[in-house]
């Protein structure tokens, strides 16, 4: 017999079905509710409300525990790679040897771009923002690509998919190398996937740029660790826009607009240009601590906190012993990183962030090792959106699989004016 919640409103009684997740997570089913009682719940910022079943990414935000379709996010990060993880996020299961190797072959089949989309780059000011370009370049790329009408059908899915993966990182390396005044650079059919990216972000006509090696385990570690992340905003932006049936590039278009805003995917820039403002200042962490506390004070220690986890975010350990590892590798030092080890430091012992739990999340560390590849600041959270990509196909997929998938449309409480009559000009105030 399945659980009941019981919800008592002015005399009245009213039974609501509990479910209960693989992992033991329980909710109360409210979808009855409303044609029950006549009430609504009230969330704002969905803190307490799950919108939707998922089988793909499971999170413990007491633990610090991520898993990527049951498999936890150590061993992915150790034993794995980011296209090995893009195809388990996506279908659901780890690839054989075969399905890897078709799946890299249709990665490398779709890396170009149409010609005639090269020069709508030239339409975008040097300085207009990655984020902004790559939206509007998915949309634009997804008017070159055949329409996917049967997400149901795996083959043309997985086609769309690769289309997808493999576009947007020709579509980002070609938005910087125009923001840089440069020739955008034709994918390398010799290359996978992450040393392909590299190369069309820094080959230039009078210097190829051969990928190395520490590079490219490092920028396809940070990759695999952004992958998926369940019900986050952006990834509810793709679930909201596919609800009604909108196709997979508009809905992944939806989630780069998302992912821009630094209280999510654009905070990995913002800690960043905060440790250098701390550099440049030569303020000490003491100090800026006693700012982010300051009463009514706006500033956030970017990278720190988290909705869901109330502990580490698992991501920013491994990230955070990367570091090390990777400067080391790519001889590199770099002062900001001593910095954010002594911010941690300092917020981890200071009762403002030990009450609130906040700790450092996935991109309190991510731009370090982003600095030492040499990725530019306003490109790190198209590097996000990248790793991205294969969580939004996977969740706009699982929508519209969904045989009682229905469009997202959320109810509200209204607080405006009550009924008043039209005041024709003449009666109004001056
Ligand atoms: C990502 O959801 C995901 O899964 C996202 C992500 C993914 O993989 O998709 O993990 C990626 O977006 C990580 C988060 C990146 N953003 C930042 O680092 C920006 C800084 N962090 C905060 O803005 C904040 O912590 C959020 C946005 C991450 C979470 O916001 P919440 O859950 O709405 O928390 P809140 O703002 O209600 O904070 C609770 C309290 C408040 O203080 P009080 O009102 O109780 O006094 O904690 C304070 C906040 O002021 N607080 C911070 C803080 N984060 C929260 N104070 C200082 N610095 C911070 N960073």
């Amino acid at each position: 017999m399945s659980e009941k919640a019981v919800l008592q409103f002015r005399g009245k009684t009213y039974e609501l079905p509990v479910i209960v997740g693989t992992e033991g997570e329980i909710a109360i089913d409210v979808q009855s509710l409303r044609a029950q009682s006549g009430l609504i719940t009230l969330d704002e910022g969905y803190a307490n409300t799950g919108s939707c079943r998922s089988s793909i990414t499971f999170i413990d935000g007491e633990k610090g525990i991520l898993r990527y379709r049951g498999y936890p996010i150590e061993e992915l990060a150790e034993h794995s790679n980011f296209v090995e993880t893009a195809y388990l996020v996506i279908f659901g299961e780890l690839p054989t040897a075969q399905q890897l190797a078709d799946f890299r072959a249709l990665l490398s089949e779709h890396e170009y771009l149409h010609e005639d989309l090269r020069h709508h780059f030239e339409g975008f000011p040097p300085n207009a923002h990655p984020m902004g370009t790559l939206s509007a370049m998915i949309n634009a790329a997804n008017s070159f690509q055949p329409v996917l009408l049967q997400p149901e059908d795996d083959a043309r899915f997985m086609d769309s998919a690769a289309r997808l993966m493999s576009k947007v990182r020709t579509i980002a390396a070609a938005s910087y190398k125009k923001s840089v005044g440069q020739p955008m650079n034709y994918p390398r059919p010799d290359l996978p996937y992450v040393s392909n990216f590299l190369h069309m972000m820094f080959s230039r006509p009078n210097k190829p740029y051969e990928p190395d090696p520490d590079a490219v385990r490092a920028l396809d570690l940070i990759l695999t660790l952004h992958a998926d992340h369940e019900q986050n905003c952006s990834t509810s932006t793709v679930r909201m826009v596919g609800s009604s049936q909108a196709n997979m590039w508009a809905s992944a278009s939806a989630g780069v607009c998302a992912l821009w805003g630094p209280l999510h995917g654009g905070a990995n820039t913002a800690v960043v240009q905060m440790l250098e403002q701390i550099h440049q200042s030569g303020e000490s962490v003491e100090q800026i601590i006693v700012k982010v506390k300051a009463k009514n004070s706006k500033m956030k220690l970017m990278g720190f906190g988290h909705r869901v986890y109330k502990n580490f975010d698992p991501r920013a350990k491994i990230i955070k012993k990367a570091c090390d590892v990777v400067l080391e590798k790519l001889k590199r030092t770099d002062p900001l990183l001593d910095i954010a080890k002594k911010l941690e430091e300092a917020a981890l012992n200071d009762s403002y962030f030990v009450e609130r739990k906040l700790y450092p999340n996935v991109d309190f560390y991510s731009g370090i090792i982003l600095r030492a590849i040499g990725i530019p600041v306003n490109m790190f959270t198209v590097i996000f959106a990248i790793g991205r990509m294969p969580g939004w196909i996977a969740n706009w997929r699982e929508v519209h699989l969904d045989p009682n998938s229905r469009i997202y449309r959320p109810r509200q409480i209204y607080t405006g004016p009550t009924l008043r009559s039209y005041v024709p000009m003449e009666q109004r105030g001056r």
